[in-house]
């Protein structure tokens, strides 16, 4: 009995970090967009100090032709998605090193939950 309540657990703890992802709310979010929206827009084509993140979702790191990335974020090989996302924000240097985002990292699952859902929304 113990073993199954212990497989149950891992399963539950496994499951975690997308039902977090799944659950994010999207006004909240928006208010944890002010960590990003002094770099970067959600309109198409509107490069600030960072990239426009217009269409981010399914977009390939380092894609926009008229944005001068870093190399180390253009050939990290990540395509962007609630999870690739999720874990960049979290600690974009330890994900990419050596990138050029001036950003130290959301560190609560809650809140990247909260902004990936809104900015699913206000990407597209
Ligand atoms: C102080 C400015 C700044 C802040 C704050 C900032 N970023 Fe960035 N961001 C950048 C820069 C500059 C780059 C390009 C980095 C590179 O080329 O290495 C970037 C790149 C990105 C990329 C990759 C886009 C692509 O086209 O591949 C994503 C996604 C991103 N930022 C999301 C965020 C999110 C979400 C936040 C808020 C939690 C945030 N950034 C906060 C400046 C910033």
């Amino acid at each position: 009995m113990t073993r199954v309540i212990h497989a149950l657990a891992a399963i539950a703890l496994a499951a975690a970090p997308v039902a977090a992802l799944a659950d994010g709310d999207a006004a909240r979010g928006e208010q944890k967009f002010g960590d990003c929206a002094a770099c970067h827009s959600v309109e198409t084509g509107v490069n600030n100090i960072g990239p426009s993140l217009h269409a981010v979702f399914g977009r390939k790191a380092g894609d926009l032709a008229d944005f001068r990335y870093s190399p180390a974020l253009k050939r990290s090989g990540i395509t962007w998605s609630a999870q690739t996302l999720d874990e960049f924000i979290a600690d974009p240097q330890k994900i990419v090193p050596t990138n050029r985002m001036p950003y130290g990292g959301m560190t609560d699952a809650g809140d990247r939950a909260d902004l990936i859902a809104y900015l699913q929304k206000a990407t597209k």
